[in-house]
């Protein structure tokens, strides 16, 4: 599978294309919501869940939701919590969990910049390409401060988030989307990134 691109298709099957430990960083925001993904969502979840430990050398990192992070404690402990603060939303604050687990080769942190907490305003409005799109800087954040990870996995690419970081952080990325529209939106907002920087 080739990098820097972006592969229309259920993670599921296309992860079974992936090698053991051929990825270095997986950094990923999957589905919250039982209406959001087909059959029962923690058999969805422990598929994902399994096969993204099977190909991950280095570290997973999992956004989730707070109203599900009990389950995720007890039946996916992880090696650290770190905390995405959103800013305001209809009244009040609201947070997610940033889930972070160490694979088979350990990872290596730039403890000059790291962070247990993040300050980002959740996007809302006309800047938003798509429903779960997260903020790229979020993500830049995230994945800049594990070091030695070259290869970038998102199973759920949704808008590109994630493709966007790397490329601002000259890291390699591949990505997996169901969705054809989101595929879409995901390469548009590529495209407009390299025009960008080219110019
Ligand atoms: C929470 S969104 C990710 C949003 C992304 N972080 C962003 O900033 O745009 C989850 C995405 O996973 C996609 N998805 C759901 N089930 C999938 C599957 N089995 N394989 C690949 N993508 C899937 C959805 O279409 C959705 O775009």
């Amino acid at each position: 599978m080739k990098p820097n691109r972006i592969y229309q298709g259920d993670c599921l099957e296309l992860m079974k294309g992936l090698k053991d430990n051929s990825i270095d960083m997986v950094m990923t925001s999957p589905p919250f919501k039982q209406e959001d993904v087909q059959g029962d969502y923690w058999e969805f979840y422990d598929s994902f869940f399994k096969e993204c430990s099977r190909v991950c050398g280095k570290v997973l990192i999992i956004i989730h939701s707070a109203t599900k992070l009990n389950h995720l404690i007890r039946e996916y402990p992880p090696h650290r919590v770190l905390v995405w603060a959103k800013g305001f939303s209809h009244y009040s604050y609201r947070w997610n969990p940033i889930l972070v687990y160490q694979m088979d080769d350990g990872y290596k942190v730039n403890r000059r910049i790291w962070s247990d907490c993040y300050n980002a305003q959740s996007l809302v409005g006309d800047g938003k390409k798509h429903k779960y799109q997260d903020p790229v800087e979020l993500y830049k954040l995230i994945i800049g401060m594990f070091k030695e990870c070259d290869l970038v996995l998102d199973p759920f690419i949704g808008s590109g988030t994630t493709a966007l970081a790397c490329k601002r952080l000259n890291r390699k990325f591949i990505g997996f989307e169901i969705d054809p529209e989101s595929v879409k939106i995901a390469n548009r907002r590529l495209a407009q990134t390299q025009l960008h920087t080219e110019s």
